[in-house]
């Protein structure tokens, strides 16, 4: 979008989390929560983005993709503070910047293009996101005056009993016009009982000088979510679950128990896939066509599942691809595993990946037979249509050719498999 810059809001420790962690890095779904806000700002298409950072701002940096701008706020002095901080890029700019919290990360990216529209086109100095919420508690409050007009928001803390009663909240989503917010942000008076600079206060000033203020509700009450403990981080974990669960029940994948399914973000699943209850899939796992999975699964990042695979009860996989048609439908571990396809995994099966220095690959070609309780230790190779016996251990380096079968520990070949 052309004439749209963003400020991302995101210098607070987030004192409520109790953590060393910035909040913004706090994981959901598998991705830290400042990515969410991104997503939203790319959906958009801003043309720039500043981040405004400041406790442990290197740490969210290197979490960041490298065009966004940083924009330090040495002391945490307020949201209107540290939207001036990143004032000096935009002395030139005639355009709309929108501003948003590094906090919120359940914001629907439609309601917030929306949001930009309306405020392009009703030419307002300011629009905000605003949403309407069963506990408004702890967010800022819309004050409407006659007619509807936006006269205000006010912060809990300094609201009447009247106003703590208004369920109309400020998300802390905003479009504005950017000479009109960095000219009034300098009008902004700190608040005397917070000792911050509330960039809601804003709203009074533009009002003073008759400029207008544009809201656009966002549609789920949801949406606006501000997480600030580790109670609303759970919150927010269990919508956007939620989610993404729905989005591949839409694409044809059977969720058999939503409850107790959990699927992270960037995870690509086929159609007639089914997944039962109690499995656990991470980040960057890709599952193919036909599969059954769980129940009691967890795939792990870096895991391929090619189509028509069964992984069954307790079997973790890691950074590991399964070809068609192979079946591990028992407890086991693969870890760094290539396995061909039409393989079968037999009940207990351990890939030893780590030698307590570096992760070490395992091949196992099509069609072999990898026997109950057979463990196979790293670097190894099965060949094609080999076998391992029961209890079998595969010794460190041992290539096994095609069609042979393994025995025993240390696993010897005795035999061509029939
Ligand atoms: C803020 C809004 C409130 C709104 C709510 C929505 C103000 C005064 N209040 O309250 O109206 O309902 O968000 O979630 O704006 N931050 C900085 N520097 C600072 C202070 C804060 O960058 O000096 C950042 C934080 O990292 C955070 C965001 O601004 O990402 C909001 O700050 P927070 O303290 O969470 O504000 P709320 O009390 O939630
Ligand atoms: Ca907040």
């Amino acid at each position: 979008m052309k004439d749209l810059r963003t400020i991302i809001l995101a210098a607070g420790k987030g004192t409520r989390m109790k953590s060393e962690t910035p909040k913004v890095l706090h994981g959901l779904c598998g991705q830290p929560m400042i990515q969410y806000v991104l997503d939203v700002v790319k959906f958009v298409g801003s043309l720039k983005i500043y981040i405004v950072l400041g406790y442990k701002p290197e740490l969210v940096r290197a979490s960041l993709p490298g065009e966004i701008v940083p924009v330090l706020q040495k002391r945490l002095l307020g949201t209107a503070d540290a939207v001036r901080c990143a004032k000096q890029h935009f002395r030139d700019y005639r355009g709309d910047v929108l501003v948003l919290c590094g906090d919120t990360p359940l914001l629907d990216k439609d309601v917030v293009k929306r949001l930009i529209r309306k405020h392009k086109k009703s030419k307002a100095a300011c629009s905000v996101l605003t949403s309407v919420v069963s506990d408004p508690q702890g967010y800022g409050r819309i004050i409407r005056g006659e007619k509807g007009v936006v006269i205000a928001i006010r912060e809990e803390k300094d609201a009447t009993e009247f106003e703590k009663n208004i369920v109309e909240i400020n998300t802390g989503v905003y479009c504005f016009r950017s000479q009109d917010l960095f000219k009034a942000i300098r009008a902004i008076k700190m608040n005397k009982k917070k000792k911050e600079f509330y960039l809601t206060d804003i709203v009074e000033l533009f009002v003073d000088q008759g400029l207008r203020i544009e809201t656009v509700e966002a549609g789920d009450p949801s949406e606006g979510l501000g997480v600030n403990t580790r109670e609303d981080l759970a919150l927010a974990e269990s919508f956007l679950r939620k989610k993404i669960l729905k989005k591949f029940m839409a694409e044809g994948v059977t969720i058999v128990d939503p409850e107790t399914t959990y699927i992270h973000k960037n995870v690509s699943i086929g159609c007639d896939t089914i997944i039962k209850p109690f499995t656990v899939i991470e980040s960057h796992v890709r599952i193919g066509k036909n599969c059954v999975i769980g129940p009691f699964a967890r795939l792990r990042p870096g895991t391929k599942i090619h189509d028509t695979v069964e992984v069954g009860n307790f079997a973790e996989v890691s950074r590991s691809q399964i070809g068609k048609k192979s079946l591990m439908k028992h407890f086991g571990f693969l870890g760094d595993a290539w396995v061909g396809s039409q393989v079968n995994i037999g009940a207990g099966v351990v890939t030893a990946n780590f030698d307590g220095r570096q992760k070490n690959k395992t091949r196992i070609e099509d069609r072999a037979f990898i026997g109950s309780d057979s463990i196979l230790v790293a670097p190894v190779k099965i060949g094609k249509e080999a076998m391992t016996g029961a209890g079998c251990v595969v010794t460190r380096g041992k290539v096994v050719p095609d069609k042979q079968v393994v025995v025993g520990v240390p696993g010897r070949i005795i035999k061509r498999r029939e």
